[in-house]
């Protein structure tokens, strides 16, 4: 297809790149949905699981849409905190209860960066009964850089209660063109196709997935080029005396030391063209999330910080 074939509506169910996508990581077509975005799949996941007595265990912090979703269907939110930056397992199995529906966990965790490793991934599916879904949302899979990272694919061939979504937003580079897939069970992924809406990808979305799974070459180069921007942007961190978080994603937390602080510093930043997150209303005190962004970006960030703090 071509973009002057756009009066034509898209593949209902993305086939062809759902084949791509099964094909790729080993699994029959039935086991996968595509979505405009992994915000998509989630949303189906509420559609398609969640009432309203249920209970949805969410880490906190971590990506907003999960809260979204919960409340879609006014289902009980149960946050679980984090333990050293990282998501805290414990803290989820003690939140399972008899009314525990789903359970969401980004891996890596949006806004912290970290991961959860193969040993406590192993612990934490252990305890999760079968009749609650398991949704590992690893948007950001394909820049960790950890040897520790639990192979979620070989999970979901033996769990029929875990489900994979994947993003082509970040590594892909393809925010703007809203494409994310989840692999599961082939009941998981029947009971999600009930409510995905038909033409939920559009035809140029689908052609550009199709086209960038063909390119493996720019995940490694997206794989360099963040290696590069996140040891510069360590060394001026340490250099500058900001505290941050080891990353696995295209995204870092530095931590100030007051939250009025990372607030004057978001605003500083903004002022001068460039967006950061304050996570101060997202259970970080004096958090800023940085992108790792080009190298010019990359230092003209850390001039402005550098100016902000010789300022304040
Ligand atoms: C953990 C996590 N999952 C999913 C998403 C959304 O991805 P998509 O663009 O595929 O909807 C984000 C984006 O910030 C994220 O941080």
């Amino acid at each position: 297809a071509h973009a002057d074939e756009c009066y034509f509506y898209p593949e209902p169910a993305s086939t062809i790149l759902a084949r791509k996508i099964a094909e790729r990581y080993g699994f029959d077509a039935n086991q996968v949905v595509v979505g405009a975005g992994t915000t998509d799949i989630i949303e189906m996941v509420a559609l398609a699981y969640f009432e309203d007595d249920d209970k949805v265990i969410v880490p906190h912090p971590s990506f907003i849409m999960y809260p979204i979703a919960t409340a879609l269907m006014d289902a009980e939110m149960v946050r679980t905190p984090l333990k050293n930056w990282v998501v805290d397992v414990d803290a989820i199995i003690d939140a399972i209860d008899s009314d525990t529906k789903a359970i969401f966990l980004a891996n890596p965790n949006n806004p912290t960066g970290t991961i959860i490793t193969t040993s406590e991934m192993d612990r934490l599916i252990t305890k999760v009964p079968e009749n609650v879904l398991l949704v590992l949302d690893e948007a950001y899979s394909d820049m960790v850089e950890s040897d520790d990272y639990p192979d979620s694919m070989t999970i979901i061939q033996e769990r029929k209660n875990v489900i994979t979504l994947r993003s082509m937003s970040k590594s892909y580079g393809l925010a703007g063109m809203r494409v994310g897939f989840a692999v599961a069970s082939e009941e998981v992924v029947a009971n999600l196709t009930r409510v995905k809406k038909p033409f939920n990808v559009t035809r140029l979305a689908q052609e550009a997935a199709i086209a960038a799974l063909d390119d493996p070459e720019f995940i490694k180069k997206t794989r360099e080029y963040l290696a590069k921007g996140r040891n510069y942007l360590y060394k001026e961190f340490k250099r500058l005396n900001i505290f941050y978080v080891p990353t696995e994603t295209n995204f870092i937390l530095t931590v100030m030391d007051s939250d009025e602080k990372a607030k004057r510093c978001y605003d500083y930043l903004m002022n001068r063209g460039i967006i950061t997150r304050y996570m101060g209303n997202w259970g970080v005190s004096g958090g800023l999330r940085i992108t790792i962004g080009l190298k010019w970006q990359n230092e003209r960030v850390i001039k402005a910080m550098e100016e902000f703090l010789s300022r304040s």
